[in-house]
């Protein structure tokens, strides 16, 4: 370990290269003394030489000491002094907007680790970017889903009201009717503003939730009985099926009401009538399961997972003008957060929606 960061170290290479710099200029300075010796030895050199050529001698043999220095050092030092280049002109490539591309690694030192990071930076930033880009499409794919939805209901208020204003009614009766139709349409806008503010606000990435225990068994009991009187006057009947032992289950408890509160509206808007809505919970291993089923009067067209798609609106709700289409889509978000997963089945003309919740403490 330590003789590899010692092998790997770009601060031992650095003196490594010094060194033998060094020592490629001891020796270049040996041969030229050699030279010289030599030429005085043959007798080339006979004359006394004055001051100020040995001083030039000296000065030249210095200079060309420091030159091959020099050299020796860059020869050795060239490819690493290369690829900083290389890292430089890269870096310049990312900040230019080109995110994710990539530096060559070489070698396998503190140059080629910073290369490594910078890959990873890179790469970061362009998945960053991405799903940026991702957000954005589907809050403009959103705004113009939202602004048809929301112009359908208001351009038949306005139609109404312009009537009942001009005067352009035929006795009480339509008069009632119009008004019936516009407060109808009013009402359909008021939902579809609501769930629209609730799926973008808990769409946002830092919504907080409210978490406290709750025995999951009291809370459906309750929330049941609430229900009963409108499943009575739809002809349907509720059977439900829960364990004896208490389930308790950490949860916001006000975001998952609105989860069940929307499971069982979707049962009664989508359920054949008369029929029967079975509700059952129960435990599987660390995990709450909850299913609510109910009959329908045909397969689905489309796949089950569509079902939790934001403004997917089955064939029975546009017929009966009933759904926002948002319901399922708040309902899987909150279920998300609360690190749970929602599911639809299909099977025999029954349709069931289960829920798994992480339960205890
Ligand atoms: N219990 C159910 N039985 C049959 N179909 C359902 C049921 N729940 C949901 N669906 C289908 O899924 C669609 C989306 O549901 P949802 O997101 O709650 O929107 P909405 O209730 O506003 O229509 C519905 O329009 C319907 O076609
Ligand atoms: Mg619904």
């Amino acid at each position: 370990m330590k003789w590899n960061w010692f092998k790997n170290s770009l601060l031992v290479k650095l003196l490594a290269a010094v060194a033998f710099s060094f020592l490629v200029s001891i020796v270049v300075m040996a041969v030229i003394s050699q030279i010289i010796l030599h030429l005085y030895n043959v007798q080339f050199l006979t004359e006394e030489i004055g001051v100020t050529t040995y001083n030039m001698l000296v000065f030249l043999i210095f200079s060309v000491v420091i030159l091959s220095f020099i050299l020796t050092f860059l020869a050795i030092t060239r490819n690493k002094l290369l690829y900083i280049k290389h890292i430089t002109e890269s870096i310049n490539q990312i900040a230019n907007g080109k995110l994710g591309w990539t530096i060559d690694r070489k070698g396998n030192d503190e140059l080629s680790r910073l290369a490594e990071n910078i890959n990873s930076m890179s790469k970061e930033l362009a998945d960053k970017f991405e799903y940026e880009r991702q957000l954005e499409l589907a809050k403009n794919e959103l705004i113009t889903n939202v602004s048809h939805d929301l112009r359908s209901p208001l351009t038949s208020i306005i139609g109404y009201l312009d009537l009942l204003r001009r005067g352009e009614y035929s006795g009480q009766d339509q008069l009632n009717d119009y008004l019936d139709t516009s407060y109808a349409k009013s009402k359909r806008l008021e939902t579809l503003i609501n769930e629209l503010f609730e799926y973008t606000r808990l769409s946002s990435p830092d919504v907080k939730l409210d978490f406290t225990e709750v025995n999951l068994n009291d809370l459906v009991d309750q929330l049941i009985g609430e229900y009963v009187p409108m499943f009575e006057k739809q002809n349907l009947s509720i059977r439900k099926t829960m364990p004896d032992y208490e389930i308790p289950v950490v949860m916001d408890v006000e975001k998952m009401i609105r989860v069940y509160e929307n499971l069982l509206m979707n049962a009664i808007k989508y359920s054949l009538k008369p029929s029967e809505i079975h509700l059952t919970l129960e435990t599987d291993g660390s995990r709450a399961v909850m299913k609510i089923s109910n009959r329908v009067e045909s397969p689905p067209e489309d796949s089950m997972d569509k079902l939790f798609e934001r403004f997917y609106i089955g064939d029975k709700a546009r017929r009966t003008n009933q759904g926002t289409g948002l319901g399922l889509a708040i309902s899987k978000r909150i279920i998300e957060l609360h690190g749970g997963n929602i599911r639809a089945d299909y099977h025999d003309g029954w349709i069931t929606f289960v829920i798994e919740h992480s339960y205890g403490t």
